[in-house]
Parts: C-alpha cells; sequence; structure tokens
C-alpha cells in the first residue's frame, strides 16, 4: 500500500529532448489515476520513470515513504502490463503466472496460493493447462494481468494494456481491470493503480481521478465529471468527450445592458451567471466552448436567444443523430434525440434552422491563454 508523488519530475533524453517539463502529482493510496493526452505528451516516458525503466533527469519519485529515483525496478513494489504484453510462448497458463515468483525464490505452496488467487479474480481457472497460442486475445490479455497481480504491488502500472484488442473486448476488459481494482480494494488490500492511456472513454470510465498532460505538461487533474463539466482551459475541453465540444472563435459585446457572444453575424445573449464571470472580458476576443448535447435545433427561430445556420450534413448513431450546422465560417455539431430530429430531417437538407445553446453548459475561452474564463 502506497502513495505515490512526483515532485518537479523532469526527463530530458540524451540528444537533449525535453520530454517531461517539471510536473508536480499526488496520487493517494488506492487511487486508480489515469494518465491521458494525445501520442507524444510523455505518458509513458512518465510512467517508465515511476517504473524505474526510465532515468530521471530532475525532480523526485516518491513511493510510499521512500524517494526511489535511485532504485531498481524490482525494488519499487510495482508491478506494470504493457501494451505489447508478450507470454512466454512455450509455458502454460499456470506456468506464465508462477514464473516472475519463482525467480524472486518464493517457497512452492506460497506460489501455487498466490497464482490460485489470481486465476480465480481473473477467471483463469479452466484455462491453466493451455499455451499463449491456445487463448484469445482477450484470455492472453487476462494472463498479463494476472501476471501483475500474483506479484502483489504495492502499484499497478499499465500503460496502454488494451489497445492491441478489439473494441468490445476492449470494454469488457475496461470493466474487468475497473472490478479488479474494487474488489482489492474492498478486501482491504488496495492497490494505487497508474493507468496510461490515449482513449478518452478509457480515462472518463476507469479514472477515479484523472490528469490530462500534453507536451510534457499537466493540464488538468480532476475527477471524470469536473474534466467533463469544468475544464480549466481549451486544451482539456476539446480532449475530453467524443464528439467534441465545439470550440469556436467569438467576441463579447454589450447589447441592452447584457454582454452577448458574436456567433457569426449574429449574437447569443449569455445567461446572468455566466456574464458575471466574464464581465472584466467585454469587448475582447474570446473562444466559446458548446458540447453538441447542449445545442438545440429548431425548424422555426426561438423566441429568444436563437442564431440561425444551414443544416449541411447528418449523421445518424442510432437512437440519436449528430447534425451539422453551416454557420458563418464553420460547422457546429448538434446531438439531437432520434423522435426530435427525424422531422427536421425529413425536410430536406441544405436549408436554414435555427439553433441555441444552453448557455449555462456554455464555457468562455481567454483567446490568449486560452484559459477557461466562466467556471
Ligand atoms: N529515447 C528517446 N530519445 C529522445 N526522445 C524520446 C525518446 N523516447 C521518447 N522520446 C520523445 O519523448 C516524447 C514523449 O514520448 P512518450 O513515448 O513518452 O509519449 P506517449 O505520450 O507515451 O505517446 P504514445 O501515446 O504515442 O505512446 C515524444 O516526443 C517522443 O518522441
Ligand atoms: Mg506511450
Amino acid at each position: 500500500m502506497a502513495e505515490v508523488i512526483f515532485n518537479k519530475l523532469e526527463k530530458v533524453y540524451s540528444n537533449g529532448f525535453k520530454a517531461v517539463h517539471g510536473i508536480d502529482l499526488k496520487i493517494a493510496e488506492g487511487e486508480f489515476m489515469v494518465i491521458v493526452g494525445p501520442s507524444g505528451c510523455a505518458k509513458s516516458t512518465t510512467l517508465r520513470m515511476l517504473a524505474g525503466l526510465e532515468t530521471i533527469s530532475g525532480g523526485e519519485v516518491r513511493i510510499g515513504d521512500k524517494i526511489v529515483n535511485n532504485l531498481a525496478p524490482k525494488e519499487r513494489g510495482i508491478a506494470m502490463v504493457f501494451q505489447n504484453y508478450a507470454l512466454y510462448p512455450h509455458m502454460t497458463v499456470r506456468e506464465n503466472l508462477a514464473f516472475g515468483l519463482k525467480l524472486s525464490k518464493l517457497p512452492k505452496d506460497q506460489i501455487e496460493q498466490q497464482v490460485n488467487e489470481a486465476a480465480k479474480i481473473l477467471e483463469l481457472e479452466e484455462l491453466m493447462d493451455r499455451l499463449p497460442r491456445q487463448l484469445s486475445g482477450g484470455q492472453a490479455q487476462r494472463v498479463a494481468v494476472g501476471r501483475a497481480i500474483v506479484k502483489k504491488p504495492d502499484v499497478f502500472l499499465f500503460d496502454e494494456p488494451l489497445s492491441n484488442l478489439d473494441a468490445k473486448l476492449r470494454a469488457s476488459m475496461r470493466i474487468r481491470i475497473s472490478d479488479l481494482h474494487k474488489q482489492l480494494k474492498k478486501s482491504g488490500k488496495p492497490a494505487t493503480t497508474v493507468y496510461v492511456t490515449h482513449d478518452q472513454t478509457e480515462a472518463m470510465t476507469m479514472g477515479d481521478r484523472i490528469c490530462v498532460m500534453k507536451l510534457g505538461h499537466i493540464m488538468q487533474v480532476d475527477t471524470p465529471d469536473n474534466l467533463y463539466h469544468k475544464p480549466k482551459n481549451m486544451f482539456v475541453a476539446g480532449f475530453i468527450g467524443a464528439p467534441e465540444m465545439n470550440i469556436r472563435t467569438s467576441k463579447l459585446v454589450e447589447h441592452d445592458g447584457r454582454l452577448h457572444l458574436t456567433i457569426g453575424n449574429e449574437t447569443m445573449p449569455l445567461s446572468a451567471s455566466k456574464q458575471e464571470k466574464v464581465l472584466d472580458h467585454k469587448g475582447q476576443d474570446v473562444f466559446y466552448g458548446v458540447r453538441p448535447e447542449f445545442v438545440s435545433v429548431a425548424d422555426e427561430p426561438f423566441a429568444e436567444g436563437g442564431c440561425s445556420g444551414e443544416m449541411v450534413r447528418v449523421e445518424n448513431m442510432g437512437h440519436e443523430f449528430f447534425i451539422y450546422l453551416k454557420v458563418a465560417d464553420y460547422e457546429l455539431t448538434a446531438r439531437i434525440p432520434s423522435d426530435e430530429a427525424k422531422p427536421m430531417i425529413a425536410k430536406g437538407l441544405n436549408r436554414r434552422v435555427y439553433f441555441r445553446f444552453d448557455m449555462n453548459k456554455c464555457h468562455i475561452f481567454d483567446a490568449k491563454t486560452e484559459q477557461n474564463i466562466s467556471l
């Protein structure tokens, strides 16, 4: 059991490239922390420094009450599952699970007990005498996770463990790993978990908290709900959520004593609570951000606060439609329940329709700093 702390952690590779820029992060004991961000943002570099597989150029990594900067991987109380979780092909599932423990010279009956325990948790009991080539992708991945569990680590590290699996299997493994974490917690042996992914759905569904990274910097560390509804900056707002948040340039202008967002040639009034937050940006260029589910569309003008655009494209998702509106020189995505969308779509595309944002769910970002000024 251990908390994990990064203190001004830095990585400069031998070619002089600075991959990690002095990040601070505190992961509580037993917490499931997801590190997410686009390719190249240094998720793996960060995880590998925690694991001891990459040297630390500056700052410190603590696990529990120890600074581990100079400890070898096997002295850190960690176990790691990678994307390429190569199992030993000539060993059975049982032998694969036991291998690490045999190396650490544990007594035989204890090895057997730990292997059986892991097999039970991961439902591998029927598969114990099979070779890796006789397993499906998901089963093999479960064995890889099992190899990590049997070590009873204080800290579990995962680096994109599911990215080789198809979408369906990924979804079920996601649940399994989350359940495993909860199970360990319940049994009084919580494992601090650091899980790296570039997939925001995995991040949102698995993390107690999520750390969003960009180019070796941390952009925000928060709960999934807060990242979704209260993104601190434009990067987090755009990265979390699918389909993406609509983020477009605008200006805060005043009409009749009330602040409005410019939307193409038209304007939309802010709600009283948003207006209060951004008063000091009156007259300035900003970006507005609104998630597709907070855009309403209608055939007729709204009584108050609506703008207009051309309905240029629709995508049928089954239970809902994505409706694309051409507004000025950009497009907006609206996410509309099927029953509501169908009658509008039946009237044909490429015609003028009306839309409105739920202004209380709208975000406004400073044009220069890209910070959210409307929280
Ligand atoms: N050995 C190395 N020498 C120099 N630069 C490196 C080295 N390894 C990685 N980098 C660079 O460091 C940055 C971070 O790489 P890293 O592999 O940590 O990213 P990542 O977030 O895990 O990306 P991905 O999602 O693609 O796995 C990248 O710009 C990468 O090119
Ligand atoms: Mg990586």
